[in-house]
């Protein structure tokens, strides 16, 4: 059940202040990916929500590589690598975004899945969103449809959860395991 699958998993989350910069709040969940019923329970967590609702699992690199992959091989889904830019070797989509400590650019293949997939992404921390939203406007661009949103972490005075509803309205489900 969700409230010892939250006990468990906040037992195993570090708290680490001004990394990597002065005043950012860093939520380290290494010591959740180095416990064994920590993180089996923690990726079984993120994708009973929307049991039945999605075919593929996005995964944002480095993190959301680790949770999309482990929940993939228990709920038997396919993984949608969303890749930092620069990595992908054949043509991509590019979505450049901000996050809580700086700005990056994602890029998926674009004819990674078939038209009208239902992609779950996963990842996990949502700080200011601009993440899991440009991952979220790679799967629309690519003709692909969002099935939801889902976190192991949701840090609440950033903002993410309010940014994505801005600007995707009520289109998708956001799911945090956990909120700070
Ligand atoms: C972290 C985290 C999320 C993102 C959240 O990734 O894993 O993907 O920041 O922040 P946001 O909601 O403000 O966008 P980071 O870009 O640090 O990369 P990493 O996974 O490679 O460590
Ligand atoms: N990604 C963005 N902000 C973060 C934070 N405060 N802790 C961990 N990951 C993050």
């Amino acid at each position: 059940n969700q409230t010892a699958a939250r006990e468990l998993v906040e037992r195993h989350i570090a708290t680490i202040p001004d990394f990597p910069e002065p005043g950012i709040v860093f939520r380290d969940l290494t010591p959740v990916f180095a416990d064994g019923p920590a993180f089996h329970t923690l990726s079984e967590s993120l994708t009973a929500p929307f049991a039945g609702e999605f075919d593929v699992l996005a995964g944002v690199e480095a993190r959301g590589f680790l949770l999309a992959a482990a929940a993939s091989a228990l709920c038997g889904a396919g993984v949608l690598p969303v890749r930092k830019a620069g990595k992908l070797p054949r043509e991509v989509l590019r979505e450049e975004y901000a996050l809580e400590y700086g700005t990056a650019a994602l890029e998926v293949h674009v004819d990674a899945l078939p038209a009208g997939s239902r992609v779950l992404i996963v990842d996990d921390v949502l700080a200011t969103g601009g993440t899991v939203g440009a991952a979220a406007r790679l799967v629309q661009r690519a003709g692909w449809h969002v099935a939801g949103i889902s976190v192991a972490v949701e840090l609440d005075d950033l903002g993410g959860r309010a940014a994505l509803v801005e600007e995707f309205g009520d289109e998708f489900r956001v799911f945090s395991l956990l909120q700070y």
